[in-house]
């Protein structure tokens, strides 16, 4: 009987797949590598070890980003047909937020799309679409835009497990603060890892306090300071985004914008065939959260999140594929965003997504608005 079942829903999938024709694809995708955006008081390595400034994209992030495009121009481009070699404005789209790094990974990304042969690191000719300031961009920098609700959620769901963790790692946190020259917390880790981690990237070597074990007590064996400081960053982050109204907030109107286009292209609406949006960790952090796909590790530089939709010539039904490419030696993963299935009808997905996600903005400003009384502090 289970392997009747399991042979006839083999069958349904191979013969869907015979019959589907890709028709849009949207990705959004993190940045590549990056400068730190502060060093630390005693911190080692400063601005001259960063030659495009604090926070700016480095020349390993304009690599990164060129080999995601080079990654979509062989997919969708060669293997699927889906993108002309040259670029054509009604049928691809690319927007970034205001900030530079992430202009900056748009036209990398653009290089490694179109012109491959060409030995600019970047590619001016291309419009990219900003809209206007990231403070304002509830598209694609949500995590920068001022929502009352989400700082009093965020807060109160956060506050126990800060509590512990500021708790169990004291003695780590004093350690910390006595080699960084700064008061360090849970609140504040993520600053000690914004220069160690990049600049470990980069291959600087670290100070001897980073480069050993610590002991937190008597009871604990020791532990690797650097992937300490990872690990506290990895729960910090995540801690912003992990809860079903964290998620929402952030990114309801980014999902929204996403589910709206795939439903107009079903409709007959003349759309681009790729969109392509170029964004932040946090962006991409709080959509798989929203989706219900966190794998909750942090999301590398230059990892995209790619919607596929499908026509099925037979039944000409629509399909969905959401993608995962966080490594660029493994084929991206498929997401379940329904759960135990990798596509999924579109109408089943825009189900799925309803709960999740904003198509106006003024809905997104209602929510904010709304003071959650358990959740006042
Ligand atoms: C690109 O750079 C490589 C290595 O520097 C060089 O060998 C090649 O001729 C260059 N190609 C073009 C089109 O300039
Ligand atoms: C850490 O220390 C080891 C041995 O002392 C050394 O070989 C290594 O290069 C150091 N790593 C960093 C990142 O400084
Ligand atoms: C990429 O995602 C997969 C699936 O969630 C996970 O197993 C893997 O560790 C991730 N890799 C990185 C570099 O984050």
């Amino acid at each position: 009987m289970i392997s009747n079942f399991l042979l006839l829903s083999y069958i349904f999938v191979t013969i869907i797949e015979a019959h589907q024709e890709l028709v849009s694809v949207h990705v959004i995708f993190r940045h590549g590598d990056r400068a730190p955006s502060n060093p630390y008081p005693m911190d080692p390595y400063g601005i001259e070890y960063w030659p495009n400034g604090w926070s700016q994209l480095t020349e390993l992030g304009a690599y990164q980003t060129n080999e995601l495009g080079t990654y979509l121009r062989l997919q969708y481009g060669e293997k699927y047909q889906l993108i002309e070699e040259k670029y054509n404005p009604k049928k691809v789209i690319i927007r970034a937020t205001s900030k530079k790094r992430a202009i900056d990974s748009a036209k990398n990304l653009i290089h490694g799309l179109y012109k491959p042969e060409e030995n600019v690191t970047h590619d001016d000719s291309i419009d990219i679409k900003v809209e206007g300031s990231y403070k304002q961009d509830l598209l694609l920098k949500p995590n920068s835009v001022v929502c009352d609700r989400y700082e009093r959620t965020a807060k109160a769901e956060n506050m126990v497990l800060f509590q512990a963790y500021n708790l169990r790692f004291a003695s780590f946190f004093k350690y910390l603060s006595f080699y960084t020259g700064y008061d360090v917390s849970m609140d504040n880790i993520e600053h000690v890892f914004d220069a160690v981690f990049r600049e470990t990237v980069h291959g600087l070597p670290q100070p001897a306090w980073l480069n050993t074990t610590f002991k937190l007590d008597k009871d604990h064996p020791e532990i690797p300071v650097y992937d300490t400081i990872l690990e506290l960053k990895r729960v910090q982050r995540l801690s912003e985004f992990n809860s079903e109204w964290k998620s929402k907030l952030r990114t309801g109107f980014l999902l929204g914008d996403i589910v709206q286009r795939l439903r107009r292209i079903s409709h007959g609406a003349n759309e681009a065939n790729l969109v392509i949006y170029s964004s932040h960790d946090a962006t991409l952090t709080a959509l798989l959260y929203n989706m219900g796909v966190s794998n909750e590790l942090l999301v590398p530089y230059a990892a995209a999140i790619i919607f596929e939709l499908y026509h099925d010539t037979d039944s000409l039904n629509y399909f969905v594929k959401v993608l995962y490419r966080n490594e660029t030696t493994h084929s991206p993963y498929e997401l379940q965003v329904i759960p135990k299935s990798t596509i999924f009808s579109l109408k089943d997905f825009t189900i799925a997504m309803a709960p999740k996600m904003y198509i106006k903005k003024e809905e997104y400003f209602d929510d904010c608005a709304i003071v959650v009384k358990e959740n006042i502090i």
